[in-house]
Protein backbone atom coordinates (compact mmCIF):
# COMPACT_ATOMS: atom_id res chain seq x y z
CA UNK A 1 0.00 0.00 0.00
CA UNK A 2 1.19 3.59 -0.95
CA UNK A 3 1.43 6.44 1.80
CA UNK A 4 -0.50 9.57 1.92
CA UNK A 5 -0.30 12.85 3.91
CA UNK A 6 -3.26 15.06 5.19
CA UNK A 7 -2.48 18.26 7.19
CA UNK A 8 -5.30 19.93 8.61
CA UNK A 9 -4.57 23.74 8.68
CA UNK A 10 -7.92 25.13 8.09
CA UNK A 11 -8.84 26.49 11.40
CA UNK A 12 -9.05 29.92 12.70
CA UNK A 13 -6.98 29.50 15.75
CA UNK A 14 -8.92 31.81 18.08
CA UNK A 15 -7.68 30.85 21.44
CA UNK A 16 -4.16 32.61 20.64
CA UNK A 17 -5.36 35.80 19.93
CA UNK A 18 -2.95 36.04 16.77
CA UNK A 19 -3.23 38.37 13.88
CA UNK A 20 -3.24 35.07 11.58
CA UNK A 21 -3.79 31.43 12.55
CA UNK A 22 -1.51 29.79 14.62
CA UNK A 23 -0.10 27.89 12.52
CA UNK A 24 1.07 30.47 10.29
CA UNK A 25 2.84 31.59 13.40
CA UNK A 26 6.83 32.12 13.65
CA UNK A 27 8.60 29.26 15.74
CA UNK A 28 12.74 28.95 15.47
CA UNK A 29 12.35 30.81 11.88
CA UNK A 30 10.25 28.88 10.60
CA UNK A 31 6.22 29.07 9.78
CA UNK A 32 4.41 26.26 12.61
CA UNK A 33 2.73 24.91 9.09
CA UNK A 34 6.16 23.92 7.48
CA UNK A 35 7.60 22.55 11.32
CA UNK A 36 4.71 20.00 11.60
CA UNK A 37 4.85 19.40 7.55
CA UNK A 38 8.74 18.81 8.02
CA UNK A 39 8.36 16.36 11.29
CA UNK A 40 6.51 14.18 9.04
CA UNK A 41 9.30 14.25 6.43
CA UNK A 42 10.83 10.76 6.74
CA UNK A 43 7.95 9.70 4.46
CA UNK A 44 9.11 12.11 2.48
CA UNK A 45 13.05 10.84 2.36
CA UNK A 46 13.69 10.41 -1.43
CA UNK A 47 14.41 6.86 -0.90
CA UNK A 48 10.99 5.96 0.49
CA UNK A 49 9.07 5.56 -2.64
CA UNK A 50 5.45 4.88 -0.73
CA UNK A 51 5.13 8.10 -0.13
CA UNK A 52 2.56 9.12 -2.88
CA UNK A 53 2.06 12.49 -1.82
CA UNK A 54 0.90 15.28 0.60
CA UNK A 55 -2.74 17.52 0.74
CA UNK A 56 -2.92 20.15 2.72
CA UNK A 57 -6.44 21.62 3.69
CA UNK A 58 -6.44 25.57 4.05
CA UNK A 59 -9.02 28.00 4.60
CA UNK A 60 -10.80 29.46 1.31
CA UNK A 61 -9.68 33.17 2.06
CA UNK A 62 -6.11 32.35 3.34
CA UNK A 63 -3.48 34.42 2.08
CA UNK A 64 -0.49 32.96 4.14
CA UNK A 65 -0.46 29.43 2.79
CA UNK A 66 1.62 31.06 -0.48
CA UNK A 67 4.73 32.21 2.12
CA UNK A 68 5.11 28.45 3.32
CA UNK A 69 7.80 26.30 2.14
CA UNK A 70 5.36 23.54 1.48
CA UNK A 71 3.52 25.25 -1.24
CA UNK A 72 6.54 25.18 -3.22
CA UNK A 73 6.83 21.84 -3.12
CA UNK A 74 5.68 19.91 -5.88
CA UNK A 75 4.89 16.80 -3.93
CA UNK A 76 2.06 19.31 -1.89
CA UNK A 77 -1.17 19.81 -2.76
CA UNK A 78 -3.70 22.45 -1.06
CA UNK A 79 -7.20 22.08 -1.42
CA UNK A 80 -10.16 24.36 0.84
CA UNK A 81 -11.16 22.52 4.12
CA UNK A 82 -14.44 23.19 6.03
CA UNK A 83 -16.32 23.97 8.79
CA UNK A 84 -14.87 21.18 11.62
CA UNK A 85 -11.46 19.74 11.69
CA UNK A 86 -13.39 16.73 10.54
CA UNK A 87 -15.32 18.30 7.27
CA UNK A 88 -11.37 19.52 6.33
CA UNK A 89 -10.01 16.14 6.79
CA UNK A 90 -12.85 15.44 4.28
CA UNK A 91 -12.01 17.35 1.96
CA UNK A 92 -8.94 15.95 1.78
CA UNK A 93 -9.80 12.52 1.23
CA UNK A 94 -12.23 13.34 -1.28
CA UNK A 95 -9.46 15.04 -3.95
CA UNK A 96 -8.01 11.61 -2.66
CA UNK A 97 -10.48 9.78 -4.56
CA UNK A 98 -9.53 7.95 -7.66
CA UNK A 99 -5.59 8.07 -6.58
CA UNK A 100 -6.05 5.74 -3.47
CA UNK A 101 -6.53 2.93 -3.09
CA UNK A 102 -8.76 1.64 -0.22
CA UNK A 103 -6.08 -0.21 1.52
CA UNK A 104 -3.42 2.77 0.70
CA UNK A 105 -2.01 4.19 4.60
CA UNK A 106 -3.63 7.87 4.96
CA UNK A 107 -1.28 9.70 7.89
CA UNK A 108 -3.19 12.99 9.13
CA UNK A 109 -0.99 15.51 11.24
CA UNK A 110 -2.18 18.49 12.88
CA UNK A 111 -0.98 21.88 10.99
CA UNK A 112 -0.83 23.01 14.34
CA UNK A 113 2.07 20.04 16.19
CA UNK A 114 5.47 20.89 14.97
CA UNK A 115 6.87 18.71 18.04
CA UNK A 116 6.21 15.37 16.24
CA UNK A 117 10.25 13.63 17.62
CA UNK A 118 11.27 11.13 14.25
CA UNK A 119 10.92 7.61 16.52
CA UNK A 120 7.47 8.54 17.50
CA UNK A 121 6.65 8.60 13.86
CA UNK A 122 8.79 5.46 12.70
CA UNK A 123 7.42 4.03 15.82
CA UNK A 124 3.75 4.43 14.16
CA UNK A 125 4.81 3.17 11.11
CA UNK A 126 6.31 0.38 12.01
CA UNK A 127 3.97 -0.95 14.81
CA UNK A 128 0.55 -0.54 12.20
CA UNK A 129 2.09 -1.90 9.00
CA UNK A 130 0.60 -5.00 9.11
CA UNK A 131 -2.83 -3.36 11.29
CA UNK A 132 -6.13 -4.17 9.40
CA UNK A 133 -7.37 -0.55 10.40
CA UNK A 134 -4.79 1.47 11.34
CA UNK A 135 -4.44 3.79 15.02
CA UNK A 136 -3.08 6.66 16.82
CA UNK A 137 -0.01 8.22 18.97
CA UNK A 138 -1.43 8.42 22.24
CA UNK A 139 0.39 9.88 25.53
CA UNK A 140 -0.73 8.21 29.15
CA UNK A 141 -2.51 10.60 31.00
CA UNK A 142 -0.49 11.98 33.98
CA UNK A 143 -2.87 14.60 35.78
CA UNK A 144 -5.66 13.37 38.65
CA UNK A 145 -8.85 13.48 36.67
CA UNK A 146 -12.20 15.06 37.97
CA UNK A 147 -15.62 14.89 36.60
CA UNK A 148 -18.27 17.69 37.53
CA UNK A 149 -21.84 18.36 36.09
CA UNK A 150 -21.65 20.07 32.70
CA UNK A 151 -20.74 23.79 33.54
CA UNK A 152 -20.46 22.80 37.55
CA UNK A 153 -17.95 23.11 40.03
CA UNK A 154 -18.58 20.87 42.63
CA UNK A 155 -16.75 17.16 42.13
CA UNK A 156 -18.98 14.54 41.48
CA UNK A 157 -16.06 11.90 41.11
CA UNK A 158 -12.83 11.09 40.30
CA UNK A 159 -12.16 9.12 37.09
CA UNK A 160 -9.78 6.45 36.87
CA UNK A 161 -7.26 7.40 34.69
CA UNK A 162 -5.27 4.11 34.63
CA UNK A 163 -7.21 3.13 31.18
CA UNK A 164 -7.31 6.61 29.84
CA UNK A 165 -4.94 8.16 27.25
CA UNK A 166 -4.44 11.53 25.60
CA UNK A 167 -4.85 11.81 21.58
CA UNK A 168 -2.32 12.99 19.77
CA UNK A 169 -1.10 12.88 15.75
CA UNK A 170 -0.10 11.86 13.44
CA UNK A 171 -2.89 9.33 13.35
CA UNK A 172 -2.56 6.52 10.39
CA UNK A 173 -5.73 4.80 8.69
CA UNK A 174 -6.65 3.21 5.82
CA UNK A 175 -7.69 5.90 3.26
CA UNK A 176 -11.31 3.19 2.54
CA UNK A 177 -12.17 2.83 5.88
CA UNK A 178 -11.63 6.37 7.38
CA UNK A 179 -13.46 8.27 4.15
CA UNK A 180 -15.99 5.70 5.07
CA UNK A 181 -16.25 6.12 8.87
CA UNK A 182 -15.70 10.53 8.58
CA UNK A 183 -18.75 10.78 5.92
CA UNK A 184 -21.05 8.40 8.19
CA UNK A 185 -19.89 10.20 11.62
CA UNK A 186 -20.64 13.46 9.95
CA UNK A 187 -23.82 12.78 8.00
CA UNK A 188 -24.95 11.39 11.51
CA UNK A 189 -23.71 15.05 13.19
CA UNK A 190 -21.90 12.79 15.71
CA UNK A 191 -19.15 14.62 17.27
CA UNK A 192 -15.78 14.18 15.13
CA UNK A 193 -12.95 15.67 17.70
CA UNK A 194 -10.05 12.99 15.88
CA UNK A 195 -10.06 10.76 12.87
CA UNK A 196 -9.80 7.91 15.56
CA UNK A 197 -13.39 8.61 17.17
CA UNK A 198 -14.46 8.09 13.61
CA UNK A 199 -13.29 5.11 12.76
CA UNK A 200 -14.51 4.12 16.20
CA UNK A 201 -17.72 4.88 15.91
CA UNK A 202 -18.03 2.50 12.55
CA UNK A 203 -17.32 -0.26 14.99
CA UNK A 204 -13.16 -0.54 14.66
CA UNK A 205 -10.80 -0.25 17.27
CA UNK A 206 -8.21 1.62 16.10
CA UNK A 207 -4.74 0.72 18.04
CA UNK A 208 -3.12 2.89 20.20
CA UNK A 209 1.02 3.39 20.20
CA UNK A 210 2.45 5.44 22.75
CA UNK A 211 3.63 8.44 22.20
CA UNK A 212 5.93 10.97 23.65
CA UNK A 213 3.77 14.33 25.44
CA UNK A 214 6.33 16.56 24.39
CA UNK A 215 4.50 16.01 21.04
CA UNK A 216 1.93 19.18 21.61
CA UNK A 217 -0.50 20.97 19.61
CA UNK A 218 -0.15 24.70 19.76
CA UNK A 219 -3.38 26.22 21.04
CA UNK A 220 -2.82 28.68 23.27
CA UNK A 221 0.44 31.86 23.27
CA UNK A 222 2.28 29.94 26.24
CA UNK A 223 2.13 27.08 23.79
CA UNK A 224 4.55 28.94 21.74
CA UNK A 225 7.89 29.13 24.32
CA UNK A 226 6.89 25.56 25.58
CA UNK A 227 7.11 24.38 21.83
CA UNK A 228 10.64 26.38 21.35
CA UNK A 229 12.26 24.49 24.82
CA UNK A 230 10.82 21.30 23.06
CA UNK A 231 12.60 21.43 19.70
CA UNK A 232 15.60 22.92 21.40
CA UNK A 233 16.45 19.51 23.01
CA UNK A 234 15.39 17.51 20.05
O1 LIG B 1 -8.56 23.93 16.59
P1 LIG B 1 -7.64 22.78 16.79
O2 LIG B 1 -6.42 23.11 17.55
O3 LIG B 1 -8.33 21.54 17.31
O4 LIG B 1 -7.17 22.37 15.32
C1 LIG B 1 -6.38 21.25 15.05
C2 LIG B 1 -5.93 21.29 13.61
O5 LIG B 1 -7.05 21.19 12.74
C3 LIG B 1 -5.20 22.59 13.25
O6 LIG B 1 -4.06 22.26 12.48
C4 LIG B 1 -6.24 23.36 12.47
O7 LIG B 1 -5.69 24.24 11.49
C5 LIG B 1 -7.03 22.25 11.80
N1 LIG B 1 -8.43 22.65 11.45
C6 LIG B 1 -8.87 22.53 10.13
N2 LIG B 1 -10.14 22.92 9.80
C7 LIG B 1 -10.97 23.43 10.73
C8 LIG B 1 -10.54 23.53 12.08
C9 LIG B 1 -9.25 23.13 12.42
O8 LIG B 1 -8.12 22.07 9.26
N3 LIG B 1 -12.20 23.81 10.36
Amino acid sequence: PRLWLIIPAAGAGKRMNSARPKQYLSLRGSLILDLAIESMSDCFASDNTALAGCIVAISVDDPWWCDTRASQNDRVTSVTGGQERADSVLAALDALDGQAGPDDWVLVHDAARPCLHPDDLNRLLTELKDHQVGGLLAAPVTDTLKKTAAGGQDVLETVDRSQLWRALTPQMFRFGILRCALKSALAAGLPVTDEASAVEQAGYFPCIVEGRPDNIKITVPADLALADFVLSRF
